[in-house]
């Protein structure tokens, strides 16, 4: 332990000092492990240099950690894409960890997918996706499904993915949810499951081709072309990732989200029977998601209210899914 950074600024609020410091689990210390950044203790006024950037973790590092009774530990700001990419590379251990609280680990998940979703939807080039972006999602989702398959996990996931339109947010809770009703009964076909989750993820990629301001107006104010221009969200979407080795399965999830099981969604209006189940997951999900966390224009639903909507839309979602999907929020204590 060395340098001191005072809380406060040498004068302004602290919290001013906090906004350049990000709050992270002391159980993100793997032993044997190296960090690419420093981690600070906050001792009273202070914040403490407790291990350098590039300092190997070590056993002794988490038992003082413990001695201490220490709750958090801050990165700075500049540090904090190291810090997402260590969590994203460590990921398997930290969620297969049962020595970490769950709520942990959900954290943990939390801020390693939301740094990688944003860093995907955002400064990918000009119509196509970053290969690189593309290779660490299909990574993320690999090491999550265990965890996301677990009963609990969504409950304290649903703490931290619940928040926020981004578009990216969004793409992180309709995956969450996917892959946590198809867990419930396609769990040992690991290929499809991450084929989905992608899919999932990037289900409405497509609508960054689009004018912003189409998706913030009410629906009713918008003229026939405008519909039409969004209606081809799910179109252009496959066309964004047309350059990276995205399976069949999730370039159908990306492209049929907006189908309905009685053919009166788009873009093709097929109905249920053509539709693969993992297609009406997403579509479900999608659906559930949006209603719940609201919009630029729309006030968000509780899960009940969600609920109810979709169920009122009669013949438009396989009851048997939406069973499913009723059964993992019940589980979760969400609905
Ligand atoms: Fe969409
Ligand atoms: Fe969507």
């Amino acid at each position: 332990m060395g340098a001191t950074i005072p809380a406060g600024n040498g004068g302004d609020t602290g919290k001013q000092t906090m906004g350049s410091l990000f709050k992270v689990s002391p159980y993100m210390v793997i032993p044997s492990r190296v960090g690419g950044f420093s981690l600070f203790l906050k001792q009273e006024d202070a914040y403490v240099l407790y291990a350098e950037k590039g300092e190997l973790f070590t056993e002794a590092h988490k038992e003082r950690l413990a001695r201490l009774g220490v709750d958090h530990l801050y990165v700075r700001a500049e540090d904090y894409r190291n810090y997402a990419g260590y969590l994203q590379e460590n990921l398997l251990d930290i969620m297969d960890d049962e020595a970490v609280p769950v709520r942990e680990r959900a954290r943990a998940w939390n801020d390693a997918t939301v740094s990688l979703a944003r860093e995907a939807f955002e400064t990918r080039l000009p119509k196509t996706m970053d290969k690189r972006s593309f290779a660490r999602i299909r990574a993320l989702i690999t090491n999550s499904l265990r965890f996301l398959a677990r009963e609990d996990a969504l409950r304290e996931l649903s703490r931290f993915i619940s928040e926020g339109s981004d578009l990216y947010k969004h793409g992180i809770g309709v995956m969450v949810l996917t892959v946590s009703v198809l867990s419930s009964y396609v769990k040992e076909d690991a290929e499809l499951m991450v084929a989905v989750g992608m899919g999932a993820m990037l289900h409405d990629i497509g609508k960054l081709e689009l004018p912003p301001e189409l998706f913030a107006r009410r629906t009713d104010t918008l003229s026939q072309a405008e519909q039409d221009m969004i209606r081809s969200h799910p179109a252009l979407g496959v066309g964004v990732c047309s350059s990276l080795p995205l399976p069949q399965e999730a370039l159908q999830c990306i492209l049929f989200h907006h189908e309905r099981e009685d053919g009166s969604g788009y873009p093709s209006g097929a109905s249920g029977e053509l539709l693969p189940s993992y297609v009406k997951v997403v579509a479900l999900c999608n659906d559930y998601d949006s209603l719940v966390r609201g919009g630029p224009n729309r006030k968000s639903l509780s899960p009940f209210e969600a609920l109810t909507r979709i169920k009122s839309r009669r013949g438009g979602v396989e009851p048997e899914l939406l069973k499913r999907l009723i059964a993992i929020l019940s589980k979760a204590q969400i609905a």
